[in-house]
């Protein structure tokens, strides 16, 4: 008997361990077997949004990108927001400033005034004369370039997870309509708390759900560092879904059609992408597009 259950034990684990490596390489094995076309060679018309303004072309999330993206001829720009610890929404990647500035700390351990004492570094870790901005900084910059015939819009991604920024999804909702930018404003996040909170607040803001990889065939989601439960009833409230290039596929991009929802894909920056009917690239070379 306790041979039959040892036997049984392993049989089960080796099932779940297929089954689990099956998930964990099939981003590879549908990247693989995705066929990539070019801009030209797309059956649809898509958008192009400069991914943390067009990285490729400047130090990421700076003004000195956002202005580069926009005079690429980007649709939008993406920036990724998080709150300091006096209640400015700052534009930056990460929750410290380690990677992206000559200093160090957490975001929101830091008030603006110390955040704005410090330097941006570029991908070589050389100190420019540039300072992390705060999201009213990047509003300005849009506003201005729409004043001179560039009418780029803005792809907001609240970070911070499970609460971390309490009251930045009222800000963030604060500013927007502040700056009435309504019409050309979405906002995204890997985060189901921050898109509920900012539907609670404003029903008609344009709401898009990062997600890092849809499972074939199971109601779930990976976004980011975890899994959620997937269902169109679920997510009754989002306009797109803004998947990772690397676990796309085509069924799914269907599905989300079916439903009268839209797709875009991140990051592709060779100017080649799957060939999906995806609605929009989410690019770090928004000149190659
Ligand atoms: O817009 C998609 C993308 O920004 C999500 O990933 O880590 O670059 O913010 P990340
Ligand atoms: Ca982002």
């Amino acid at each position: 008997m306790t041979k039959r259950i040892d036997k049984m034990t392993i049989l089960i684990i080796l099932l779940i361990l297929i089954v689990i490596s099956g998930y964990a390489i099939s981003p590879i094995i549908m990247g693989k077997f995705n066929k990539y076309k070019t801009l030209s060679q797309l059956s649809r018309p898509v958008t192009v949004t400069a991914h943390r303004g067009g990285a490729n072309l400047a130090p990421e999330n700076t003004l000195t990108a956002f202005k580069a993206g926009i005079e690429a001829g980007a649709d939008m720009i993406e920036l990724d927001i998080h709150m300091t610890k006096d209640g400015h929404i700052l534009v930056c990647h990460d929750e410290t400033v380690d990677r992206t500035t000559n200093g160090k700390g957490r975001i929101n351990e830091m008030t603006l005034a110390e955040i704005k004492k410090l330097k941006v570094k570029n991908h070589a870790g050389k100190v420019l004369n540039e300072h992390l901005p705060t999201l009213a900084e990047v509003f300005s910059l849009v506003k201005h370039s729409h004043a001179n015939g560039y009418k780029c819009g803005m792809l907001i991604e609240v970070k911070g997870m499970n609460d971390l920024y309490q009251g930045i999804e009222e800000a963030l909702a604060k500013m927007i309509e502040q700056q009435e930018a309504r019409e050309w404003v979405v906002v995204q996040s890997f985060d189901d708390k921050a898109l509920e909170h900012m539907y609670r607040i404003d029903k008609h803001l344009r709401l898009e759900k990062l997600v890092a990889m849809k499972f074939p065939g199971l109601p779930i989601i990976c976004d980011g560092f975890h899994l959620s439960s997937f269902s169109f009833d679920k997510y009754h409230y989002i306009s797109s879904f803004n998947c990772y290039h690397g676990a796309i596929s085509r069924s799914f991009v269907d599905e989300v059609h079916a439903h009268g929802k839209e797709v875009k894909v991140w990051t592709i920056d060779d100017g080649k992408a799957p060939d999906v009917n995806m609605d929009g690239v989410i690019t770090n070379s928004p000149d190659l597009w």
